[in-house]
C-alpha cells in the first residue's frame, strides 16, 4: 500500500487512509479527484466526453465531472434525476438516456424533459413517438458481435439483449420518420473490456453502418469499454491510439456525408476505476484443512465484481497499528467477507473457483485495501443479508469529505415499518 498507479500520483496513500479507517468502525470507499481529473484530460480529443455513470454514480462524482466538461449517460429514471441533481441542463446535449427498454415513470419524465434517448429497440421509438414528437433520437446499433472481459459484459452479438440489430435499421428509421423524431447519430458499444483486435472491427462497422444506413447524421459515439490495468504490470490503454482508429472512422464519415460529424465517447470505468479504493477490517482469520482464510468485513454487498465476474482487484495491506510490512513473509490466503453465503469470496475466478492471493502475516484490526474500485463498486451494492451502505469519501484539493455517509439500520427497515 499504496500500489502504483501508472505513474499517477495519488491521495489514496496508508498515511491518509489510516486516520479514516480508524474514523470509520466498519469499511468504506475512498476516491481521489486528481485520477477522475487526469483520466478526462486523456480523452480530450474527442469532441464529447459522456460519462456512463453507472459505473459510479455519486452526486460529488457527477459534479466533479460536470465541472471538468464531461456529459453524462444515464440509464434509468434515477440516474436522470442523479444528473440534474449534480446541475446537468435537461433538453440540450447534457444527458443522454440510454436503454433497451422505457418504463412507463421514466418514459413520462424523459418526455416532460426533452432528454435526448438512445434506443436500443423499435418498440422505444414507438413509445416515444406517441407522447413526444421532435424528440432527439439515438440509435444504439447492435453490430452482430460483441466483446467483454467477461461474457456478462459482453453486450454486442446474438446472446445480447442490447441495442438495435444491424439490419433492423430500416424498420428504426420509419419509426422516426412515422412520428417524426429527430435523428442525430449512431452509438455503438460493443462491451466492457474490449481490446485493440475489436476496436478496429467495431470502428469499420461503424462506417458500415452509416454508409448503409443512407442518413444524415450530427454525430456518432464510439460507446465506453476502455480497460484499465487491473493487476500490477499490465499495460494501460493508449487513449491517443484509441482516438487515432475513432477519429479514423469520423473521417471516413464525414467525407460520405460530406460534413463535420462530432465523435463522442462514453466511458465508465476508464474515468473512475483507479480513482477509487474499499477499505476494510480484518475481523477473523482461521484455517479450514489447507486452506488459510482471512475474513474482513466488506462482503459482495459492497464489492460484487469478484462474486459476479471472478475479477480480479489488488489487495494490500494497511497494519492498522502502522508497523512496516515484511513482503518476504507472504501466505497465500484466501480472502473472503462476512455474508451467510459461500460465494462471498474476493478471491476467485469466474465460475466460482476459489484462488489465493499471497498476503503479508495480517493481524486482527487490520486493513485490507481493495484496489481500483471505483468504477462498477459503491454502485453495484447492495442490502443483501441486509447490511447497510457503506459510506463514501472524496479526496479534492489536499482534503477528505464524506460524499456519502453510512445508510442506518433503521432506513433500512423504514420502508417495511
Ligand atoms: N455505454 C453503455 C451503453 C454501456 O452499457 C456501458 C456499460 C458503458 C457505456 C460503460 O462501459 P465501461 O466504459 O465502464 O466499460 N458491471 C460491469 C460492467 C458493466 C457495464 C455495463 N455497461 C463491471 O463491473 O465490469
Amino acid at each position: 500500500m499504496p500500489r502504483p498507479l501508472n505513474n499517477t500520483e495519488t491521495a489514496l496513500t496508508a498515511a491518509n487512509l489510516l486516520p479514516l479507517a480508524q474514523h470509520y468502525s466498519g469499511p468504506f470507499w475512498a476516491y481521489d479527484a486528481s485520477v477522475i481529473q487526469q483520466r478526462i484530460a486523456q480523452l480530450n480529443q474527442f469532441d464529447v466526453v459522456r460519462f456512463a455513470q453507472k459505473a459510479c454514480s455519486n452526486i460529488h462524482i457527477l459534479r466533479l465531472m460536470r465541472a471538468a466538461g464531461v456529459k453524462v449517460d444515464s440509464v434509468s429514471l434515477g440516474e436522470i434525476e442523479r444528473a440534474l441533481a449534480a446541475g446537468y441542463q435537461p433538453g440540450g446535449e447534457d444527458i443522454v438516456f440510454t436503454a433497451d427498454v422505457l418504463d412507463q415513470p421514466t418514459l413520462a419524465r424523459i418526455a416532460e424533459l426533452k432528454v435526448p434517448v438512445n434506443a436500443g429497440s423499435v418498440d422505444m421509438l414507438h413509445q416515444l413517438g406517441a407522447v413526444s414528437t421532435g424528440h432527439a433520437i439515438w440509435l444504439r446499433i447492435n453490430p452482430g458481435f460483441g466483446h467483454g472481459h467477461s461474457q456478462k459484459t459482453n453486450t454486442g452479438g446474438e446472446n445480447s439483449k442490447h441495442g438495435i440489430w444491424h439490419s433492423d435499421l430500416p424498420q428504426a428509421l420509419e419509426a422516426i420518420q412515422q412520428h417524426g423524431l429527430r435523428l442525430v447519430g449512431l452509438h455503438m458499444h460493443i462491451g466492457s473490456g474490449v481490446d485493440y483486435g475489436h476496436l478496429q472491427q467495431v470502428c469499420d462497422a461503424m462506417v458500415d453502418q452509416v454508409v448503409s444506413f443512407g442518413q444524415d447524421l450530427e454525430a456518432i459515439s464510439a460507446g465506453g469499454g476502455l480497460s484499465i490495468p487491473y493487476r500490477v504490470g499490465e499495460e494501460a490503454i493508449d487513449t491517443d491510439h484509441y482516438y487515432g482508429l475513432w477519429n479514423g472512422a469520423r473521417e471516413r464519415i464525414a467525407a460520405h456525408l460530406g460534413h463535420p460529424v462530432k465523435l463522442e465517447i462514453e466511458p465508465g470505468r476508464f474515468l473512475v476505476a483507479e480513482s477509487g479504493v474499499l477499505v476494510s477490517q480484518v475481523r477473523a482469520v482461521k484455517e479450514m484443512g489447507s486452506r488459510h482464510f482471512v475474513l474482513v468485513d466488506a462482503g459482495f454487498s459492497d464489492l460484487m465484481r469478484p462474486a459476479m465476474y471472478g475479477s480480479y482487484h489488488h489487495i494490500s495491506l494497511l497494519p492498522a497499528d502502522g508497523r512496516t510490512v515484511n513482503d518476504s513473509q507472504k501466505v497465500e490466503s484466501v480472502i473472503a467477507g462476512p455474508l451467510c453465503e459461500s460465494g462471498d469470496v474476493f478471491t476467485q475466478l469466474e465460475g466460482g473457483k476459489v484462488e489465493t492471493r499471497a498476503l503479508p502475516a495480517v493481524q486482527i484490526g487490520d486493513y485490507l485495501v481493495f484496489h481500483d474500485t471505483g468504477a462498477y463498486g459503491a454502485s453495484m451494492s447492495s442490502n443483501y443479508n441486509s447490511r447497510p451502505l457503506i459510506p463514501e469519501v472524496l479526496f479534492e484539493n489536499g482534503t477528505a469529505r464524506e460524499i456519502r455517509r453510512a445508510q442506518t439500520i433503521q432506513e433500512l427497515l423504514a420502508l417495511e415499518l
